[in-house]
């Protein structure tokens, strides 16, 4: 892959969140992640890469635009050859309601190297550079908070778990109460979550819990080119996500899927744009003829972490904003 596409995959993700951001606190999550899809695959056209979307919006018939299978890019000689994960806008119900940690994502790795994860549930499991290797999806929630608190040289009651607020981890919110870690419930988001794992300045130490799997391969690369850790595991609900697992190539539905399952290859990008304030990104700002974005972008070859703050000019962009 060429280094240029790091800059440009965030020209894309700037686009989607500054159309999503207009929805911001509107109660109407369908037209945010509308707005965020269409002004994202409108960008992808000035792209000169040769994409294929692997996690998108939806299978072909359910999905009009950046569905499973379509093609990305404005390709052109030399064109890379990439796998393309997308989630125009991750957390569509805190645009609705207008809270935090909502962003724009593509995550991007050379062809054939990014698992197409179906969308059905994973467990999963998160850490930043300095847990990497210390943590296990199968150990229990107090050896993974201890290994945690040793690996970060705090106390156990300093540690901070992130969860997603659902009735299904009851137990495991006792689990890590009764660990003697501090937990903070999330409403939506995991992949902001799971990121913020590798930030210290975020307060976030572990992710545990049940989420999307498309949102699970996706963190998997930005946890991949920090440095940090993160194991999955696809929890199917029924009889045909089981059978898709089988189709898959997956005939144990417990198998653990470490990082380089998710995401394999020497080289993968990852970018994202806030849509609303966050811990680590700042969420889009309009101020009359322009918009205000916050962004970071980070590739797994040259470990090159970068946030971009970048002003837009709204007239001269008129892709960009649903009204
Ligand atoms: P959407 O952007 O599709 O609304 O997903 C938000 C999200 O919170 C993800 O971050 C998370 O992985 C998933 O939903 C959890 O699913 P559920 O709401 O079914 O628990």
């Amino acid at each position: 892959m060429e280094r240029s596409l790091t800059l440009e995959l965030v020209r894309v993700t700037e686009a989607a969140a500054i159309s999503s951001a207009r929805w911001l606190g509107r109660g109407k999550k369908h037209e945010a992640d509308d707005a965020a899809t269409k002004a994202m695959r409108a960008v992808f056209d000035t792209v000169p890469m040769n994409g294929v979307v692997v996690i998108g919006e939806g299978e072909m018939d359910e999905a009009p635009m950046l569905y499973i299978g379509e093609r990305l890019g404005m390709g052109g000689p030399g064109a890379p050859e990439v796998d393309v994960a997308v989630d125009p806008l991750e957390g569509t119900n805190i645009v609705a309601n207008g809270t935090w940690n909502a962003l724009s994502v593509i995550a991007v790795a050379d062809r054939g190297n990014l698992l197409h994860a179906p969308d059905m549930y994973m467990e999963k499991i998160a850490v930043g550079p300095k847990a990497r290797g210390r943590v296990h999806i199968d150990a229990t929630v107090e050896e993974n908070i201890r290994a945690v608190a040793d690996a970060l040289d705090k106390d156990v009651e300093d540690v901070v778990a992130v969860v997603l607020d659902r009735p299904r981890h009851a137990a495991l919110i006792e689990d890590i109460r009764r660990a003697g870690a501090r937990i903070k419930l999330i409403p939506d988001g995991d992949v902001s979550a799971a990121i913020h794992t590798a930030f210290p300045q975020s307060g976030i130490d572990i992710l545990f819990g049940i989420g999307g799997a498309p949102e699970g391969v996706i963190a998997a690369v930005a946890l991949k080119c920090l440095g940090g850790d993160f194991m999955g595991r696809l929890k199917p609900q029924n009889d045909a996500e089981r059978a898709r697992l089988k189709a898959m190539g997956i005939s144990d539905p417990n198998r653990v899927l470490v990082l380089d399952d998710l995401v394999q290859g020497e080289d993968a990008i990852f970018a994202a744009t806030g849509v609303t304030d966050g811990e680590l990104l700042r969420g889009v700002r309009f101020t009359g003829a322009s918009a205000r974005t916050h962004s970071v972008v980070m590739r797994y070859k040259s470990g090159t972490v970068r946030f971009i703050d970048a002003e837009h000019r709204l007239e001269r962009k008129p892709n960009y904003v649903v009204r």
